[in-house]
């Protein structure tokens, strides 16, 4: 349960751009015009492979968001994790889009335990003005992109990491940086292990490559071509990406201007102490305000969960590599010209009213 304003970060932080408030109308909204907006902007939250594995109903001023079942990766991610991860994160960026309108997100997590696919509740009524920061935050949420590769080989700025850390902190979260060269060597590792257990799996190959659409394609989830580089940049220790392109040479070119020496980046562990489906839906409202802080001070991050799909291996870094806390993602942050690109399902397509009846949503 949660009530309010998402507070700010470290006052460390430089200046702030000037508050993207194109659709913050003075105007007060229908709750119908309210509901659109937020989901407008929470199908823009990240997920894994881009499944989108969310849908909405909505009721007067109350929204629900349900993890959509079929959309979940059957091989990769049985129990859910990577699931609700990404329903948090899209949970986040709902509340951040009230926040936006000046309005106060009640959010009960988990409110019904004979429906665990209902993610959450979010009602509005009370209002109270947005801040700068999470107009800032809200400012992201379209233009921030994962980024796969290296990074340019220069310092993050000054209180970002502290900034981070306190996003995990506020959903009981952790962001544990590995700094020691000993343990990056092993958290790549891992990563690389994984990679190739997940290529020689055929079913895990299989299903990688059906959210993995090829050029050109009309579809509107998996991860296009243009979100990945065509070949993979090797960093120092090497943290591989996913086989999108599965042997057809796809993804994006390199360019020109970016630098030779690719650095891995700042590499983080964002853990959990428990381990169950309140702990991921946690962990993917952390991980989004983790994503967009960065992305205000034009940062990007690379987040890694092949190790975290294998038993083993989640078991081996929980025990040598995050103090026994449970591990669900791992990110790497740095500077970097951003060209990836993605798509998502129009609002429409996962949002339906609680009887049943149609709300009209235009896709901007
Ligand atoms: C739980 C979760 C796991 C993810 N795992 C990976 C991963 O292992 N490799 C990767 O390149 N991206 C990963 N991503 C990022 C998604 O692929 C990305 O969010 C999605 O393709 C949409 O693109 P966007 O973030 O640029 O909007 C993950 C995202 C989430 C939420």
């Amino acid at each position: 349960m949660g009530t309010g304003r998402l507070p700010e970060p470290g006052s460390s932080l430089p200046a702030a751009p000037p508050p993207d408030a194109e659709k913050a109308s003075p105007e007060p909204l229908t709750a119908a015009e309210i509901t659109r907006y937020v989901v407008t902007a929470a199908v823009w939250a990240p997920s894994v492979h881009n499944t989108q594995p969310w849908r909405f109903t909505a009721s007067g001023q109350q929204l629900s968001l349900y993890a959509d079942i079929e959309r979940r990766l059957q091989v990769a991610d049985p129990d859910g994790r990577e699931m609700m991860i990404s329903c948090g994160a899209a949970l986040f960026t709902a509340r951040l889009a009230l926040r936006s309108l000046g309005y106060l997100p009640e959010t009960q997590v988990l409110p019904d335990p004979g429906q665990p696919l209902l993610v959450a509740r979010v009602r509005w009524a009370r209002r109270a003005a947005r801040t700068e920061f999470e107009q800032r935050l809200f400012g992201q949420v379209r233009r921030r992109r994962t980024h796969r590769g290296g990074f340019d080989p220069v310092p993050l700025p000054r209180g970002l990491l502290a900034a981070l850390r306190d996003s995990a902190a506020r959903y009981g979260a952790m962001l544990r940086i590995i700094a020691d060269d000993g343990r990056r060597a092993a958290l790549a590792a891992a990563v690389q292990a994984a990679g190739r257990v997940q290529r020689l799996d055929s079913a895990r190959a299989r299903e990688l490559a059906r959210w993995a659409p090829a050029p050109g394609s009309a579809r509107a989830d998996g991860v296009p071509p243009a979100g990945y580089p065509a070949r993979d940049e090797h960093t120092s220790p090497d943290f591989p990406g996913r086989d999108f392109a599965h042997g057809h040479g796809w993804g994006l070119p390199p360019l020109s201007t970016a630098s030779l020496f690719r650095s891995a980046g700042v590499v983080a562990l964002l853990t959990t102490a428990d381990d169950r489906p309140p702990d991921w839906i946690n962990a993917g409202q952390a991980l989004q305000r983790i994503l967009l802080t960065a992305s205000t001070l034009g940062v990007a991050a690379a987040l890694h969960t092949q190790p975290i799909e294998l038993d083993w291996l989640r078991e081996s870094i929980r025990t040598h590599l995050s103090d026994g806390a449970n591990p669900q993602l791992v990110l790497r942050f740095g500077a970097v010209i951003q060209a990836a690109d993605s798509v998502r399902r129009p609002p429409a397509d996962v949002l339906a009213g609680s009887d049943g009846e149609d709300i009209k949503v235009s896709d901007e």
